[in-house]
């Protein structure tokens, strides 16, 4: 029995209010949602692929592609964006050489943008791990991804 299986065994079929609580649980397990789950569990639950999809990119929570070890989320909500996010993910960017939705090449890094996470008042923030960083400057960032690349070898 596949993960997603055991996983939508716990649940009834067609069973359209427990969409939310599938992906979570198919999330935690795969750590994230591949279009190969979105189809299974469309068929599990007889709903169209599309209005998963679409429900699913409503939540900032959901990823669809496979991420680093150390996955980043930075805000780019209107507060943040007004408050310097711009040259957080310029530095992140840099930083790290990819691009939103990418991964490094040694599988240790990814970050995505994200709308309000609400924290608007200390923005620019980032959520990374279980620690929500506020008020992040640019300058601050490389030294913050050597600190996380030292945490992510000892995992
Ligand atoms: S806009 Fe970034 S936390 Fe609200």
């Amino acid at each position: 029995m596949s993960k997603i299986d055991e996983i939508l065994s716990r649940y009834r079929e067609g069973s359209h209010e427990s969409l939310i609580p599938i992906l979570q649980d198919v999330q935690e397990a795969e750590g994230y949602l591949s279009e190969n789950a979105i189809v299974h569990i469309g068929s599990f639950l007889r709903m169209s692929t599309t209005k998963i999809f679409g429900l699913a990119t409503f939540y900032d929570r959901f990823r669809f592609f496979p991420g680093g070890r150390v996955h980043i989320r930075i805000c780019n909500g209107t507060s943040c964006f007004i408050n310097g996010s711009a040259p957080v993910i310029a530095a992140v960017r840099e930083t790290l050489g990819i691009e939103p939705g990418q991964t490094t090449r040694d599988g240790r890094f990814s970050y995505e943008l994200t709308t309000c996470m609400g924290g608007c008042n200390e923005g620019p923030v980032l959520f990374c791990g279980d620690n929500y960083k506020t008020r992040v400057h640019p300058e601050d960032v490389p030294d913050m991804l050597a600190k996380l690349k030292s945490l992510s070898d000892l995992q």
